[in-house]
């Protein structure tokens, strides 16, 4: 089987269809820009285009993150697709269609290709147990309580009836049609990857899930819906009319499938190079022409993303540099197919280098100067000398390059040639020096070099122009209007790439008014981005801490009134404040110079309020300072919202009307009410090789599973904690430790060995009540 022949008339392309449990960041905006890129050059070559972009907005994933901030699953989906659209529309990405897979069309088209493959014979019944990976939505063969290796979260353990696609039908079938399509995915490492996994074994593949009902449910079986994978990949068939009776879709269906490009991140190259050709072969439906990954925009040496806190939102350089330079730099910085590094600083050496002073300067000498010199009408060229044949001819060879190495999507070679000719038109005008007449050049002669070199830069730069349209279109629409040349959309849709050739510019064309491009970037434009991405973490942290705020679309409201810090659908400013929770697990203080027997709630908030600042590692004997011992009477206990706010919290800082020893001991009920405490139970405790005092457990808290990392090792055996209820603090922003996430803290009273007694209850508790 060999898909190599791809349609050339029509052209379809897919971004991933992004999830809808966080707000749109660079990552996501690069495989978005991308393929605007493709779909805008593709337009401009006349050949008809269809560009699907989307939503992925089903899944334990989504319904666990909806049900934490109180919404209901669509409604939470509803707000960060309109996130995600309404950025795309933003940045001008021309999309030809956005699909989201809570619509009616895609489910019912799913819901076809779901029963298309049963009826073939190879989805079946059985019984999955095994490890999932919520945060991937993804099987993953490890043991139970291992991390995934992919994202390194906690696994949970899934035992369910589920139907099973016969993936293990298909390791042959997948191997012939990689070796017979050599380009099929691409780059060669994921190529790799693929082949070696295909080799080593294909298991069936659970479809379905019977443990939550956020999904698409199965035709005829409506308890289980349809594995998240399975109907997020069928949105590229579903958005075309795949499973509709209506000719229209029909006809779409027909003319675009094939999809010729699948683009996607790296992560994801197994569900698309793997299960999405197995279960279209199954289906009998052609196999997409090729799958091509990306690499990851790191910031800050990670991958981008939300749950490592490290994100930059697009808005932020649109607002500061333009669309355009994102674009570009994206495009330019990036090898495609290879991680890059994100930062400021380099894009605003990229933009002030390649686009102020290169690109943006050239065109403004050269408009300028048409201007001065012949009234803003394009000049006779005359009689070419060397020179001139010479740009022409690098411009003809950026014109046959580009276009091949822009199509193997080697974006930064492709810019990195055609800035060649710009840097060549502009070293052609200097040499020229159409501004200055030497001694001895007699007017005459000299009009006719400002003639020559005029005409001639202008028409190198429409040619730059037209080829950087698809990276930079709000900067070559600004610039076609200024060479008098009109709309350059109306020139796509008259496919204008297709006769690109030099001298298409007219002598007697009339110039339009110059306006600026690129705007040198100053100093200080670094530090506005930053400051716009700090100002727009904090408003995220106070719109998250404002309860049950319906009208908040884009940070959904945690599931009680207290602010939670914690919240799945917790704004980045909480993660990148991950780092400040630096204690982990917190005895309910029974200090040596006050001792008590009694424990009381509002002694155990207080000792949480202060653990905030500690930095005392979680794995630090129990019975360690959880803050610097400071002198016990003139330590006040004020809240970290109160200090940064203290006009609201009177009572608490005016420490000279209130005695200081009166002050450590009391937190108002405010105070009290900002720590989640909730009911948990253990599933999993075990050791941590080379932690003797620390535990990693796993616990329910209804409405979502953590892990915990507890340094509690040296005084429970791990298997006498699995079902026990305990106390955790559940909003703690999560931290790193020995490698693995620790999300929340355990409650104990800490006897005066140091030994810690986990809290508990003497009568029935349900999992994730809330201790108030
Ligand atoms: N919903 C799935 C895709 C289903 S496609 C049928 C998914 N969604 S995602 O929102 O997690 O990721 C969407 C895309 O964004 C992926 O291709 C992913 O690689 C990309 N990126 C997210 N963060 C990224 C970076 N930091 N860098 C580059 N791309 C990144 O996976």
């Amino acid at each position: 089987m060999t898909n190599s022949a791809s349609n050339s008339a029509h052209f379809y392309l897919t971004t991933p269809i992004y999830y809808v449990n966080a707000r749109p960041h660079l990552g996501h905006a690069y495989s978005t820009i991308v393929c605007d890129a493709i779909a805008r050059r593709k337009r401009a070559l006349g050949v008809e285009t269809w560009f699907l972009t989307g939503t992925d907005e089903h899944g334990e994933k989504i319904e666990r993150s909806a049900k934490q901030a109180g919404r209901t699953p669509q409604e939470f989906a509803t707000a960060i697709a309109g996130e995600f659209r309404g950025l795309w529309d933003r940045l001008g990405i021309t999309y030809d269609n956005f699909i989201r897979t809570t619509e009616p069309r895609h489910v019912h088209g799913a819901q076809k290709l779901f029963a298309t493959i049963r009826d073939k014979g190879f989805i079946y019944k059985g019984f999955y147990t095994g490890q999932y990976c919520v945060s991937d939505e993804a099987w993953v063969d490890v043991p139970p309580g291992a991390p995934c290796p992919d994202c390194g979260r906690i696994t949970e353990t899934v035992s369910e009836e589920n139907y099973f696609f016969k993936l293990s039908a298909f390791e042959r079938k997948l191997l012939e049609f990689y070796e017979a399509n050599p380009s099929f995915m691409q780059p060669e490492s994921t190529r790799r990857e693929v082949i070696s996994f295909v080799r080593s074994g294909l298991k069936d593949l659970s479809v379905s899930r019977t443990s939550f009902t956020w999904g698409i449910p199965i035709p005829g079986d409506e308890k289980q819906v349809v594995y998240v994978w399975f109907d997020a990949l069928s949105n590229y068939i579903t958005a075309l009319g795949y499973g509709s009776d209506d000719p229209e879709d029909k006809a779409r269906f027909e003319k675009f499938w094939p999809a010729n490009i699948h683009l996607i991140g790296k992560e994801i190259s197994r569900f698309h190079c793997v299960y999405w050709p197995a279960f279209l072969m199954a289906a009998g439906i052609p196999l997409p022409y090729s799958v091509r990954a990306n690499g990851w925009l790191l910031f800050d040496q990670g991958k981008m993303s939300k749950s490592r806190g490290n994100i930059v939102r697009a808005e932020t350089v649109q607002e500061v540099l333009g669309a355009d330079a994102l674009r570009y730099f994206l495009l330019r910085e990036i090898p495609f197919g290879q991680d890059g590094n994100f930062s400021f600083d380099a894009l605003v050496q990229r933009y002030n280098g390649d686009l102020a002073n290169g690109y943006g300067n050239l065109v403004s000498r050269v408009v300028n100067m048409v201007h001065k010199y012949f009234g803003g009408v394009v000049p006779e060229t005359g009689e070419t000398t060397p020179p001139e044949i010479k740009l022409r001819a690098l411009a003809e060879q950026a014109i046959a390059e580009f276009a091949p190495t822009f199509d193997e999507l080697n974006f930064s070679d492709a810019l990195k040639s055609l800035w060649i000719l710009v840097s060549e038109t502009d070293g052609y005008l200097t040499a020229n020096a159409p501004w200055k007449k030497p001694e001895g050049r007699s007017d005459e002669e000299h009009k006719q070099l400002q003639a020559r070199v005029l005409a001639t830069a202008a028409e190198a730069i429409r040619i730059i122009t037209a080829l950087v349209y698809p990276i930079l279109p709000d900067a070559a629409a600004k610039v076609w209007r200024q060479l008098g040349l009109g709309e350059i959309a109306d020139a796509a849709r008259q496919s204008f790439l297709t006769h690109l050739a030099w001298g298409g510019l007219k002598a007697g064309t009339q110039f339009s008014e110059p306006a600026p491009l690129f705007p040198r970037a100053e100093k200080d434009a670094v530090e506005r981005m930053q400051n716009l991405e700090d100002e727009n973490n904090r408003s995220a942290v106070e719109a998250a801490s404002q309860s049950g705020s319906k009208d908040q679309p884009a940070v959904p409201a945690p599931p009680t009134a207290a602010p939670s810090v914690s919240s799945v659908m917790s704004t980045d400013a909480d993660e990148s404040k991950a780092n400040e929770n630096l204690t982990q697990t917190t005895n309910v203080s029974h200090d040596a110079e006050k001792p008590t027997k009694t424990t009381n709630v509002h002694q155990v908030s207080a000792d949480l309020s202060s653990s905030r600042l500690s930095t005392t590692p979680s794995d630090a004997p129990l019975d360690s300072p959880l803050t610097p011992k400071q002198p016990e009477a003139a330590t006040p206990q004020v809240s970290e919202e109160k200090k940064q706010n203290p006009s609201s919290a009177p009572q608490q800082t005016s420490s000279a009307a209130t005695p200081a020893a009166e002050q450590s001991e009391h937190i108002t009920i405010d105070d009290f009410a900002k720590v989640e405490l909730r009911v948990a139970q253990v599933l999993v405790a075990e050791r941590i090789p080379k932690a003797d005092k620390l535990l990693r457990l796993e616990v329910d808290l209804g409405y979502e599973k953590r892990q915990i990392l507890a340094g509690i090792a040296q005084h429970y055996e791990p298997e006498k904690l699995i079902g026990r209820k305990i106390v955790i603090v559940a909003n703690l922003a999560p931290r790193k430790m020995r490698g693995l996430e620790s999300n929340g803290m355990l409650l104990a009273a800490s006897l005066p060995d140091g030994a810690p007694v986990l809290a508990g209850f003497l009568e029935e508790v349900p999992i994730g009540a809330r201790l108030k």
